[in-house]
């Protein structure tokens, strides 16, 4: 069991101090703008970054970590249903305990076997003694009542294998880690969108950052960073993603020559409230719930006849779309989620969260009535390419959690293993930027520099402009157009009329003006900031889909609905290069299963 010393030593009564002003002494400022020196960035202060930032801690290193939100409110904090891990806490049906091969099995299988089974073991393998550290770290787990930790089944899992703090599991263990940081005394610059990275010769230097409330650039001069900035859920207009789930950390590595990979791979969850589209756990389902359609039918018997409404996301969202087009859903378009049958204890002890929502987003207590759902975007199985050591193609820069594709979920997550994903990563990349630290010189401050001029320079010419398209028309055309026409079913003509309306939005985007010409709080600057990589990214996905002419996981083609191994089991790869967008592919680590249909 991994012991951090720090998190057991340091209690206290240390005050948090701000970390631009603990920092203060390596901190220079030139003109209106600020250069901070410290050999290790993290960006991203959500479950992925905070680990790694206790690891890196813990090895008495300089490590700050740079977050767009204050880190309670990035995404992981949403995070509902579960982490999955062989605990074997409980048996199934035939008796037989969980491993770590049968989760990388599963794991696998339903990536529709383009993870890269490497990864993928590693994954499973550190999986419990993931869930045992946290709970060590305090992080309170629902329980069985013999006293271990409670675990659930999950979609396409074959035991019930994901460990669960009632519905509110994400919320817990980011709570739990953001109090060892405190504790630790990390410094966190908050309310900071990185706008950049800085890079020569192929070696990642630092980044430029916009501090929110003041307007101010400031510029970070570093030996290492590591990415860690969650999804870009927000391209789409059904979804599941906090608003700040925009795709920053892929953008801007996109831009400095870091390649993305199998960016073509979206999720989408089969049961979102309708309406909000705000994510009812799988683990409703996992208890017990069951879908049904209009006619009353429990209609995932037809399309998954084992494993019903445990199925794999990709084949439940499918399912409830084919219900729905062909007239078996409700008008407007969803089925119901029933949970009545639970009884009012259970729903109130292991899904108290999404009742509450259901009550306040929908009108529906689910303890009474059925909870009316749609399927909506929740995760990117794509992103940064990085390696399983979170190593990509840029010397010191490194990529983990959801915007980086280690290639653990290939194209299709199980529910349960993106917060594994998040906690085992973030310990074990940190871990390989303490081992490679020390042989990393330096850098030099005045690249950093000349890049704080050139962000401000052009957040100047922005506030200068005038007229052109209202932002939130080109926020709302392009998450409608990648709804509609990069969802769930994609066939050739409506992907090139999509990727030719993202496009005609990137030229007018660049026109945009915004009527608060201030640099402090200016919201509508980074709105329209992380429009621009959001279109980036849309582009990169329209690119990367249209290119792979099979059905594979979530990637649904009605025009090549069958998986084609020998063309396309391979990883999709998204370079910029003489400003356009070159796709090229790289293979798949196989070797530990053998190919099969995936059959549920
Ligand atoms: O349905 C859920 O609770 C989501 C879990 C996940 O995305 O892993």
């Amino acid at each position: 069991m991994l012991i951090l010393k720090k998190i057991f030593q340091i209690r206290g009564d240390e005050t948090i101090t701000l970390a631009s002003n603990q920092n203060a002494e390596s901190n220079s400022t030139k003109g209106s703008s600020v250069i901070h020196h410290h050999d290790i960035l993290i960006i991203g202060g959500g479950l992925t970054g905070l680990r790694a930032a206790l690891q890196i801690s813990d090895a008495d290193l300089d490590v700050v970590v740079i977050s767009k939100v204050h880190p309670l409110r990035s995404h992981s904090v949403a995070a509902q249903g579960g982490m999955n891990a062989s605990l074997g806490n409980i048996p199934g049906e035939d008796g037989s305990i969980d491993s770590w091969e049968t989760h990388a099995y599963d794991t696998v299988k339903g990536s529709d076997y383009l993870a890269d089974q490497n990864a993928v073991s590693i994954m499973c393998r550190e999986a419990p003694t993931t869930v045992l550290e946290l709970e060590h770290m305090g992080m309170v787990w629902s329980r069985l009542d013999n006293g271990k930790i409670a675990q659930r089944p999950f979609g396409g899992a074959g035991f019930p294998r994901t460990c669960y703090a009632a519905d509110r599991t994400g919320h817990n263990a980011l709570n739990t880690l953001y109090e060892h940081v405190m504790d630790c005394n990390i410094p966190i610059y908050e309310e900071f969108f990185v706008t950049s990275l800085v890079h020569d010769n192929g070696r990642c230097v630092g980044c430029t950052a916009i501090e929110i409330m003041t307007g101010r650039v400031h510029g970070f001069v570093a030996k290492a960073i590591l990415m860690a900035t969650g999804g870009f859920g927000r391209i789409f207009s059904k979804s599941t993603n906090a608003l700040i789930n925009n795709g920053d950390g892929q953008a801007i590595a996109l831009r400095a020559g870091v390649p993305l990979k199998d960016m073509e791979f979206i999720q989408f969850h089969p049961t979102t409230l309708y309406g909000t589209n705000i994510l009812m756990s799988e683990g409703a389902r996992g208890e017990g719930g069951i879908l049904v359609n209009r006619d009353g039918e429990r209609f995932m018997k037809h399309y998954a006849p084992k494993s019903i409404d445990l199925a794999p996301r990709d084949v439940v969202a499918r399912a409830i779309e084919m219900e729905i087009a062909e007239g078996r859903g409700y008008e407007g378009g969803y089925v119901h989620l029933d949970l009545r049958h639970l009884g009012a204890d259970k729903i109130m002890e292991r899904l108290p969260g999404i009742r509450q929502i259901a009550i306040d987003f929908a009108g529906v207590d689910p303890i009474i009535d059925p909870i009316p759902i749609q399927p909506g975007q929740h995760y990117s199985m794509g992103g940064i390419d990085a390696d399983i050591n979170g190593v990509t193609l840029l010397t010191g820069f490194y990529a983990a959690g959801e915007c980086a594709c280690i290639s653990v979920h290939g194209a299709n997550r199980l529910g349960g293993n993106s917060l594994l994903e998040t906690v085992v990563f973030g310990r074990l990349i940190a871990d390989k930027i303490i081992e490679d630290i020390s042989d990393i010189p330096k850098p030099e401050v005045e690249l950093v520099e000349n890049a704080v001029q050139e962000i401000d320079t052009r957040i100047e010419q922005i506030l200068e402009r005038t007229g052109g398209k209202h932002l939130f028309i080109i926020i709302d055309s392009m998450k409608h157009t990648m709804f509609n026409k990069f969802g769930i079913f994609r066939d050739s003509q409506r992907m090139k009329g999509g990727l030719s309306e993202i496009k005609k939005l990137q030229d007018q985007v660049s026109q945009v003006s915004i009527n608060n010409k201030d640099r402090a709080v200016n919201q509508a600057l980074i709105r329209l900031l992380e429009l621009e990589n959001m279109l980036l990214l849309a582009e990169v996905v329209a690119y990367g889909a249209i290119n792979r002419e099979e059905s594979r996981g979530s990637h649904t083609r009605t025009d090549y609905p069958k998986r084609d191994d020998k063309r396309f089991l391979n990883h999709t790869i998204t370079l910029i290069q003489d400003g356009k967008i070159n796709i090229s592919n790289k293979p798949v680590n196989l070797g530990m299963f053998e190919l099969k249909e995936r059959v549920y």
